[in-house]
């Protein structure tokens, strides 16, 4: 089938990779010439693991290429997918200008029947207002061309979009039309083999699914980061919850990990958006406002913990980082824990030695050449001279380093652990002072219990 694809970003891209991989004819149009040039030029833009090889066998066989030339895109695909961007606007609401340009760009072009996809994440009411774009444009044309509008939300998570993709959890599809859904069908069918993972619905519940999904998963997030400052301040372990609460099949153990906060291009903005589409129908939804104060909070713990451990004296000291990116296997640094603990740090004097194995060309993009800040070339090198090392991505080399070399390298042996990947036990023996989450430390730490 002809597809068509608006944005090649992280969900534009990997869509557009994933539906060529199935045989489809993708076309992927953007506005960023430079992205389009990479692309053609069989560089990725983005890291996505799986990404760049399929990339490349998919553009080699003819079933997938880029373009600027929007016209050119509108022509092409039946389908034709809107996967871009959805960001904040200054009141906390989806800013939908891109969705919506791209929806007169369509009515602007389009001479024959289209499946118009929301593909992007938008507020419930988004797939009203496109068709009025389209519907405004062709009218302002002349033109009388049918057309109907999809919400096909995307699940995918960045560091496992490839897979997230071909082997769906769910695919949502919310029509006003039987006609669609079985188009949408026949179009996820190749993803459906196993068993049949599509569920229809309505267009407005579809948009809701979305967000819900989002919430949901930033609660429980939330709620155990405030379970970890509590342990903090009684004395107990989170780790040791986290297990006793997971036991509960009501409960699982899926997606509560105490942390540093979440980031990202989607929690911190989805919860944003939901708690401001509430507000304009006249409701105040208390819950998503504390999920997002308390995830606010949680992006300065692993400061606190610092701060307390030196007695405030930061100015001078040197701290090592391992891990940049919001979480491990992206590049992605929106929102990221990380920024918020080196603009403190920097704000408290202290250098940063960082190291992420894929976000340090994105940290210097952001943050430039600054004598504060130095990014380098692996894990050992941050640790050279720094007075402590504080682990904020979980990246699997970072699991089981060698600990005598840490302590080596390191001025101080003191280790703060933003994820809780590192045995306190093990650590104490390795006669280092230890800090986690929601753990009592090990060692010669600061017991400051409000520090959490
Ligand atoms: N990143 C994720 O993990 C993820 C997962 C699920 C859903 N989403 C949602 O998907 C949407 C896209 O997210 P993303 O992370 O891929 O964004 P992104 O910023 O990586 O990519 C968006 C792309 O759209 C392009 N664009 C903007 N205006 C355009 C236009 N008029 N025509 C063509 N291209 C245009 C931009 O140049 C950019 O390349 C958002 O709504 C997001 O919330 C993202």
């Amino acid at each position: 089938m002809n597809v068509t694809i608006f944005g090649s970003g992280y969900v534009g891209l990997v869509t557009g990779t994933c539906l060529a991989e199935m045989g489809n004819d993708v076309v992927c149009v953007d506005v960023d010439q430079r992205k389009i040039e990479m692309l053609e030029r069989g560089e990725i833009p983005i890291y996505e693991p799986g990404l760049e090889s399929m990339v490349h066998e998919n553009t080699a066989a003819g079933r997938l290429r880029f373009t600027t030339d929007i016209a050119d895109g509108v022509a092409h695909g039946l389908f034709q997918f809107i996967a871009v961007g959805t960001p904040p606007d200054e009141d906390g609401s989806a800013d939908l200008q891109y969705v919506l340009a791209v929806a007169r760009s369509i009515g602007e072009h389009m001479e024959d029947y289209k499946v118009i996809i929301d593909k992007s994440t938008v507020p419930v009411g988004t797939a009203d207002r496109v068709r009025e774009a389209v519907s405004e444009t062709l009218t302002r044309r002349g033109a009388e061309v049918e057309f109907d509008v999809v919400s096909n939300p995307e699940f995918l998570k960045e560091g496992a979009a490839i897979d997230d993709f071909m082997k769906p959890d769910r695919v949502i599809v919310g029509t006003d039309n039987p006609r669609t859904t079985e188009l949408l069908r026949a179009l996820y069918a190749p993803f459906n083999r196993n068993h049949d993972r599509l569920i229809a619905m309505d267009i407005r519940s579809a948009e809701l699914t979305k967000y819900a999904a989002n919430a949901m998963l930033a609660t429980k997030i939330s709620f155990m980061n405030e379970l970890s400052n509590l342990a903090d301040r009684l004395g107990a372990d989170i780790e040791a919850v986290r297990n006793g609460i997971g036991s509960d099949p009501r409960i699982g153990y899926s997606f509560i990990y105490p942390g540093a906060g979440y980031g990202g291009s989607c929690f911190p903005k989805d919860v944003k958006a939901l708690e401001r589409t509430a507000r304009d129908v006249g409701y105040e939804a208390e819950l998503l406002s504390a999920v997002e104060a308390v995830n606010d909070r949680q992006k300065s713990v692993l400061f606190n913990k610092l701060h307390a451990h030196f007695g405030g004296a930061l100015a001078g000291k040197t701290i090592a980082l391992w891990g940049l990116a919001f979480k491990p296997n992206t590049d992605d640094m929106r929102e990221a824990p990380a920024r918020v603990l080196m603009e403190s740090l920097w704000q408290a004097g202290a250098r940063v030695r960082a190291f992420d194995p894929e976000a340090m060309e994105e940290t210097h993009r952001i943050y430039g050449d600054r004598d504060d800040l130095e990014l380098v070339e692996g894990p050992e090198a941050a640790l050279e001279g720094a007075d402590a090392l504080v682990v904020i991505t979980e990246w699997h080399p970072f699991r089981s380093p060698d600990f005598a070399l840490v302590k080596e390298h390191l001025k101080q042996p003191v280790v703060f652990d933003g994820r809780n990947i590192y045995d306190p036990d093990y650590m104490a023996g390795q006669g280092f002072t230890y800090y986690a989450i929601g753990r009592p430390p090990v060692g010669d730490a600061v017991t400051d219990r409000r520090a959490g």
